[in-house]
């Protein structure tokens, strides 16, 4: 059972956080074994008691035991729901149950609908315009709506007293940091991986809309103290540093030298054509991240997902299979387009035994997307010597050095 963590982190504001280190998919998909948090809030102004969104329904007991050690839960009179999707959402029912369904809840008019959707329950719902000012207890609630971060029903709640930006999903990321705050740079640095990786997987078939919402908090001109995401670290020391990291992640900008290298190779053939190329792309100075699907190791996708944003190049390694592109790079080539779809250059080495085909796919597919095929090569078994040059011409074309 990972940790829970309930302090009060201003004046009658508290976090509370659990450490899930239960989930091995998220969403029943993405690898992640640094784990993830989620962290509700609450608080505590003049007469009203607010609950910021809650908790993945297997800690459902676990929340209530922290919340109950703040306040009765009969006494919450406002719940703000930024996003529904269950690892916020689910133990709100419990809440409810045991509020007697007196609160009021805040959201986009979608979080009436999907309440009901997902649990069968009618709640006495107060929806929130884009822009809306609520007065609530002593403090002043901006709502601003922020669709597809990540659901149509998302939006963010900033505090115009204490300059508090609630961003739900927005701001969060994947992981168990060993604190709550961004005070520690180390700490940061670790995180902020996670963090990329976490966009791409859950937002980034919607990556369009992360330029558009955050030009669209920017507009505002908000003076932000505190960042406090729904997953993840909170901001403190440096708010502006995640909101400017989001925005990187959105437009792609690259780490400097940053090479992403992904292949398959059953027999070691695609093997062999990769290792020149990445050879060559260290003689020229760049560092390549490599993941592979052989017999004895098993890339992680999710992680694949996450390196796509930042790199300056993508070299893409597999084999004919089955008239086809071998399946697991196929997959993974599906959510890279789906998901990490940048202008990128891009580099593809392919082996066959008797009729290449998975050169001309891969070409196909990329067609439609970002992405720039600089190069592909079709190699028939085994990289000769003679076309080693070839290969490592390639990669010299990719990066931009003839
Ligand atoms: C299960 C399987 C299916 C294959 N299907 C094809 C095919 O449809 N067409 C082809 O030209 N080669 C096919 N091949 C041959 C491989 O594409 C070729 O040996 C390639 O060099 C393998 O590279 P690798 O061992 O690095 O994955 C297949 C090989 C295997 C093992
Ligand atoms: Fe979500
Ligand atoms: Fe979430």
């Amino acid at each position: 059972m990972g940790k829970v963590w309930i302090e009060e982190i201003s004046d009658g504001l508290y976090v509370l956080r659990v450490d899930d280190d239960q989930t091995k998919y998220f969403e029943a998909m993405w690898d992640i074994p640094e784990g993830i948090t989620y962290n509700a809030y609450l608080m505590k102004t003049g007469d009203a008691v607010v609950l910021f969104d809650a908790w993945k329904k297997t800690y459902e007991k676990e929340f209530i035991e922290a919340l109950s050690s703040i306040v009765d839960p009969k006494e919450i009179t406002h719940i703000v729901v930024h996003h529904m999707e269950p690892d916020h959402s689910g133990a709100l029912p419990k809440v409810l149950e045991l509020n007697g369904y007196k609160a009021q809840i805040l959201g986009t008019t979608f979080v009436e609908k999907l309440i009901e959707a997902f649990y069968g329950i009618k709640v006495n719902f107060r929806p929130v315009k884009d822009g809306e000012e609520i007065k609530i207890g002593e403090k002043t609630f901006r709502f601003i709506h922020v669709p597809w971060l990540h659901w149509p029903d998302t939006m963010i709640t900033y505090v115009i007293e204490d300059g508090i930006f609630f961003g739900g999903d927005v701001c969060g990321g994947y992981s168990i940091p060993p604190a709550l705050f961004d005070d520690d740079e180390e700490v940061v640095q670790n995180y902020l991986p996670h963090v990329r990786k976490y966009i791409i997987n859950v937002i980034g078939h919607y990556k369009k809309y992360i330029h558009q919402n955050i030009e669209k908090i920017k507009s505002f001109n908000l003076d932000l103290k505190l960042i406090a995401p729904a997953h993840g670290l909170i901001w403190r020391k440096n708010p502006a540093k995640i909101i400017e990291f989001y925005e990187q992640v959105g437009r792609g900008i690259p780490t400097k030298g940053k090479v992403l290298v992904v292949y398959s190779s059953m027999y070691g053939f695609v093997e062999k054509a990769v290792s020149v190329a990445v050879d060559e792309v260290k003689k020229l100075g760049y560092n390549p991240v490599v993941y592979k699907f052989t017999d004895t190791e098993r890339a992680n996708i999710s992680d694949i997902l996450g390196d796509v944003p930042d790199s300056e190049a993508i070299i893409i390694g597999t084999a004919t299979y089955e008239a086809d592109i071998f399946p697991m790079m196929r997959f993974t080539l599906d959510e890279i387009l789906d998901k990490a779809n940048y202008e990128k250059p891009v580099l593809v080495l392919t082996t066959f035994g008797w009729g290449g085909i998975a050169g001309k796919k891969i070409e196909s597919l990329f067609s439609k997307t970002k992405f720039n095929v600089i190069e592909t090569m079709e190699i028939k078994g085994l990289l000769q010597k003679g076309l080693e040059k070839k290969v490592r011409e390639g990669v010299g074309k990719l990066l931009g050095i003839k």
